[in-house]
C-alpha cells in the first residue's frame, strides 16, 4: 500500500476544468455555515470556466496547509490568503490538508473583468482538485456519486452557488420536497430527463457593466436576515422551484420563462427593499429587459432573461430559436459595454485534465 507520506514525496498533481453556472431559481439568504434559506436551481454553463492545477507536497506534519497561489500566471497573495483561510475551514472534511503544502495555479477563460461571477467556477475547480488528491491516498476507489457529493459539499463552503457547478445540465441545491435526495449541504443533479426543448438552452451574456459590483453577495445574503419580505421570498422560491421542474419536464417554455423572469426580478427587488436598500441594475439593464419583452410580443420568440447579482443580462433561449433571436442580440449590443456579449450555453459539467 502506498502511504500518504510515500505518495507525497514526489508531489501529487491534480488538474480540473470547472464551469460557472447561472441560477434560474435564486439562492438569496443563508443561515449557519453556508446553509441556503431556500432551494435553488441552475444551469451549468460551458464557455465560462476556470482551469486549476494543484500540486500537493509534504509539509512538516501538522503545519499545513501552506499555499502558493498563482492567478493567470501571476503570484496573487490576496487570493492566496483567501484560499488559505478556506482550506483551514475544510480541514475537518479533508484531514490530509494539515500535512501538505499546496501550489495552485488557476485561470479563467473569460476576462477577469467581464462582470461574470467567477467564484462558482473557481471554487468548484479548487474542490475538485482537493478531493482528487484526497482520493489518491485512499486504498479503495470512492464511487463517482460519492466523490461528486463531497466535491459539491466542499465547493459550497467556498461559495454557495459553486456547489451547483459540479454537475452538467441542471443542478438543484437545498432540501426541497419535490426533489428526492435534495440536500442543504450539497447539490444534486436534476432527477429526471429534460424535455428535448431544454436540452440545449443557449445563454447570451450581455455585458452591461464589466466592473466590480458595489455590494458583494455576502453582504446581500446577510441583508436578508430580518428583511421585511424574507419569509415570503423563501416561500416564493420554493414554489417556483416546484413549478419550474414541471415546465422542464413538460417542455413548457412559457411557464419556464415566467418563472425565470419572476425569480430574477424578485432577487433584485430584495436588494432594493433591503435596509439599506441598493440597486445593482444599470439603466441599460432596464432598456434590455424592456426590449426583450417588446421583441417577444412582436415575434412570439421563445426568449427570456435572467440576472445574477449584478447589471448583466443573461438571455436564454432554446437551440431551435437561435436564428430568430439573432436580430434581438444585435440590437441589444448597443446597451453593452463596448458591445460585449458572451455566447454560452448549457454544458456537461467539470472535466478532469491531464496535468502537464
Ligand atoms: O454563491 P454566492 O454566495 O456568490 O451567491 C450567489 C447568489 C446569486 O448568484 C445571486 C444566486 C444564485 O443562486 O447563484
Amino acid at each position: 500500500m502506498v502511504t500518504q507520506k510515500d505518495a507525497l514525496t514526489n508531489g501529487i498533481m491534480s488538474c480540473w476544468k470547472s464551469p460557472s453556472n447561472i441560477a434560474l431559481v435564486k439562492y438569496w439568504g443563508k443561515k449557519g455555515n453556508q446553509i441556503p434559506a431556500n432551494a435553488s436551481l441552475s444551469i451549468t454553463l460551458s464557455e465560462a470556466y476556470t482551469i486549476t492545477r494543484m500540486k500537493a507536497s509534504k509539509a512538516e506534519a501538522g503545519k499545513g496547509p501552506g499555499v502558493i497561489f498563482r492567478f493567470e500566471g501571476e503570484l496573487n497573495e490576496a487570493f492566496g490568503a483567501r484560499i488559505e483561510s478556506f482550506l483551514k475551514s475544510v480541514i475537518p472534511q479533508l484531514t490530509f490538508l494539515t500535512d501538505v503544502n499546496l501550489e495552485i495555479e488557476s485561470g479563467n477563460n473569460f476576462p477577469h473583468s467581464a462582470g461574470i461571477a467567477s467564484s462558482a467556477s473557481a471554487m468548484s475547480a479548487l474542490a475538485l482538485c482537493l478531493c482528487s488528491i484526497e482520493n489518491s491516498f485512499k486504498e479503495e476507489a470512492i464511487n463517482q456519486d460519492a466523490f461528486l457529493r463531497k466535491v459539491s459539499y466542499i465547493s459550497r463552503i467556498g461559495s454557495g452557488s459553486a456547489c451547483r457547478s459540479v454537475y452538467g445540465g441542471i443542478s438543484i441545491w437545498g432540501k426541497h420536497p419535490s426533489v428526492d435526495g435534495s440536500n442543504d449541504e450539497y447539490a444534486v443533479p436534476l432527477p429526471f430527463e429534460l424535455h428535448p426543448l431544454f436540452t440545449e438552452i443557449h445563454d447570451t451574456i450581455l455585458i452591461v457593466d464589466p466592473g466590480q459590483k458595489k455590494v458583494s453577495s455576502s453582504v446581500g445574503h446577510n441583508l436578508m436576515k430580518g428583511h421585511a419580505y424574507a419569509e415570503a421570498r423563501f416561500n416564493q422560491a420554493n414554489t417556483n422551484l416546484t413549478a419550474i421542474l414541471v415546465a422542464l419536464k413538460q417542455g413548457d417554455w412559457d411557464n419556464f420563462s415566467l418563472i425565470t423572469e419572476n425569480e430574477a426580478l424578485s432577487l433584485h427587488a430584495m436588494m432594493m427593499t433591503s435596509r439599506p436598500g441598493y440597486l445593482l441594475m444599470h439603466p441599460n439593464s432596464l432598456e434590455i429587459i424592456d426590449k426583450v419583452a417588446g421583441f417577444r410580443k412582436q415575434t412570439g420568440a421563445a426568449v427570456c432573461f435572467t440576472l445574477d447579482a449584478g447589471p448583466n443580462i443573461h438571455l436564454l433561449y432554446p437551440a431551435n430559436e437561435v436564428e430568430k433571436v439573432k436580430p434581438l442580440i444585435e440590437e441589444l449590443k448597443q446597451y453593452c459595454y463596448n458591445g460585449a456579449a458572451i455566447e454560452d450555453k448549457m454544458g456537461s459539467g467539470p472535466l478532469k485534465l491531464n496535468c502537464k
